[in-house]
């Protein structure tokens, strides 16, 4: 950084003619490294920037909850025995990211700062003093430990420092000075080839997304968030990866099968997307230019659904009328769906059926090739679903991955009913009932009411002394939360 910063004036000069023709790209000096100082409380510039603050404060109107277990119990089978089999809503405005990761059924009721089950990892995406205590005790410092540590520290909303050089002279300007505020998000990005420091604005866009909306995992003792893009960032290259470091999420109960969870592979299913080929990035259409009242323009920062400001998005490049483009979005959806839904199925009964052949005596041999296909069907599954608006980015490339892992969960059937057959079990293997979400949980042995009390417990306790504690630091800003 301060090599960076003794260059700048010296780079001002340079170009300083140039500027003036040149788009903000090369005005700007954007760093991987995290700014000097990260300013964590958004209102510190809701006057210098009014525009940028309001819109990215408007974010808290998109607040419908959508509740994905409900909406598909099966999901509850597929996940038993991880957090996510607990609950799963749909993700709503970024204004919601600090509360919906303490109020989340995943993250548990933990009543000390050593309390699991979760680790400190899962903030990575929610807030900007994640970027400000790495930079003050380094990524080890900052990873260590369960989630409950960070509790007091991580209390800010997602924001301006996440994806801006706060510090910069550049931001003051009202520059984006985008940064990399997540020091392994700018490894994962350099290990495909693409430092930030060196990519192109419209690259450098999609990137400041792609530190969140990704693929990433806890690798090693310090479950330290990594992207498992060393054999490229698509479902064979980070299944290979994961395969050949043996790792796994967790171990589905019912089939014992070493499983893998997928994240949010937004940025890399665009990539893969008709859109993400031709450069258009997530900016041209979940952050709109528009005008404010004295018609100067500036970014919107409402980031949410872009057929909302259809005029200022689709319609920059397209001539068909919102109606016929959200038809085609739909109809991309209900394809997807529909193949989920049938994979689905198929992976249910594979779970079932796997573990009526460990009840009647399959050794672990016998179950290997069997459980890596259900490990290798629910990954392609999950990373094809778990992509939100995947039926607008790549909708291609979803039924792609759906396909396989259908290919995959028949191959793991076709196997279990032959391994059954030699146990003896000829008569199909019966299905609990999992028809709605709560029969779904009782039918893993989730006792949901006592998991629900302490968690309410925990956030008319715990919650608010983390709260009390940040104000006395001096941690806690005013706005955004
Ligand atoms: C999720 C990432 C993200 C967050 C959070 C964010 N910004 Fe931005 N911001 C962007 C992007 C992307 C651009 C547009 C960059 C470009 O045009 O190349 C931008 C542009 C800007 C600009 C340049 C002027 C303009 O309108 O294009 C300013 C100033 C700005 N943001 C201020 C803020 C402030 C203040 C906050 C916090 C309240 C904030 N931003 C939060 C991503 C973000
Ligand atoms: C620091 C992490 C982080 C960054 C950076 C980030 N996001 Fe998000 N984003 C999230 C989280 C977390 C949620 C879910 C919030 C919730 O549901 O509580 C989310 C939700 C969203 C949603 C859903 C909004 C809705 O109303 O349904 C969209 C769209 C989105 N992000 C797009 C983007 C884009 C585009 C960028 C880049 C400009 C970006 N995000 C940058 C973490 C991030
Ligand atoms: C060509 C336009 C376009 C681009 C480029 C694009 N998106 Fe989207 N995205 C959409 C649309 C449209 C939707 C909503 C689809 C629908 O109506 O169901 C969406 C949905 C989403 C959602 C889900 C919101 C929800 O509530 O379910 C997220 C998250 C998201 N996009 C993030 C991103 C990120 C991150 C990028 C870049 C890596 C990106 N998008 C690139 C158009 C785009
Ligand atoms: C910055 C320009 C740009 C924006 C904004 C944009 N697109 Fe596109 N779109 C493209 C380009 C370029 C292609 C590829 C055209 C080709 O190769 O024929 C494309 C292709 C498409 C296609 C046809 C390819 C396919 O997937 O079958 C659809 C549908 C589409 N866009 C929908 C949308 C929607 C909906 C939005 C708004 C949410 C949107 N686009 C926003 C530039 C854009």
């Amino acid at each position: 950084m301060a090599r960076i910063s003794k260059f700048l004036p010296f780079l001002w000069s340079l170009f300083a003619g140039l500027l003036l023709l040149s788009t903000a790209h090369a005005e700007q000096a954007p760093s991987a490294t995290p700014p000097a100082k990260i300013e964590t409380h958004n209102e510190v510039f809701a006057n210098k920037h009014p525009d940028q603050f309001n819109s990215w404060k408007a974010t808290s109107e998109q607040s419908e909850r959508e509740d994905a277990l409900a909406d598909d119990p099966n999901m509850v089978i597929l996940w038993a025995g991880y957090p996510f089999s607990r609950d799963y809503n749909k993700p709503r405005g970024h204004a919601y990211a600090l509360t919906d990761v303490r109020e989340t059924l995943r993250t548990g009721a933990p009543k000390t700062a050593e309390d699991g089950p979760l680790p400190m990892a899962c903030w990575s995406c929610k807030s900007p003093d994640v970027a400000r205590l790495i930079q003050q005790e380094g990524e080890a410092g900052y990873f260590h430990g369960k989630w409950a540590r960070g509790g007091p520290e991580i209390v800010n909303n997602l924001g301006c420092a996440d994806c801006h050089n706060t510090a910069s002279e550049d931001f003051a300007k009202g520059k984006p000075a985008l940064t990399l505020s997540r020091p392994y998000a700018a490894r994962a990005m350099e290990t495909i080839g693409k430092p930030f420091d060196k990519a192109s604005r419209l690259d450098q866009q999609a990137m400041v997304c792609g530190q969140c909306h990704v693929e990433y995992y806890f690798d090693g003792k310090n479950k330290q968030v990594k992207f498992p893009w060393d054999n490229g960032p698509n479902v064979d290259g980070m299944e290979k990866y994961y395969d050949d470091i043996a790792f796994s999420d967790w171990v589905n109960p019912l089939s014992k099968t070493p499983m893998l969870k997928a994240q949010h592979p937004e940025y890399e299913t665009w990539s893969a997307g008709i859109h993400g080929k031709n450069n258009v990035t997530c900016i041209d259409c979940h952050m709109p230019k528009l005008q404010n009242a004295e018609g100067k323009m500036f970014t919107s920062h409402k980031i949410g659904n872009p057929f909302d400001t259809f005029d200022q998005t689709c319609k920059n490049c397209h001539t068909q009328t919102k109606e016929a483009l959200q038809s085609v979005v739909a109809e991309r959806k209900a394809a997807i769906q529909d193949l989920k839904r049938k994979v689905e199925v198929q992976l249910v009964h594979a779970h079932f059926e796997a573990k009526a052949a460990l009840d009647a005596g399959a050794t672990d041999e016998e179950m290997k090739p069997i459980q890596t296909d259900i490990r290798h069907a629910q990954w392609r599954w999950d990373l094809a679903i778990a992509s939100h608006g995947v039926h607008m980015h790549a909708p291609d490339e979803a039924l792609r991955m759906l396909g396989t892992a259908l290919n995959k969960a028949a191959d793991a059937r076709a196997k279990l009913i032959r391994l059954l057959a030699t146990k003896g079990i000829t008569q199909e293997v019966q299905l609990p009932d999992i028809s709605t979400k709560e029969k779904a949980q009782a039918a893993i042995g989730l006792d949901m009411q006592k998991i629900n009390a302490e968690k309410q417990d925990f956030l008319k306790t715990v919650v608010p002394q983390w709260d009390e504690q940040a104000r006395k630091n001096g941690l806690l800003g005013t706005e955004g939360k």
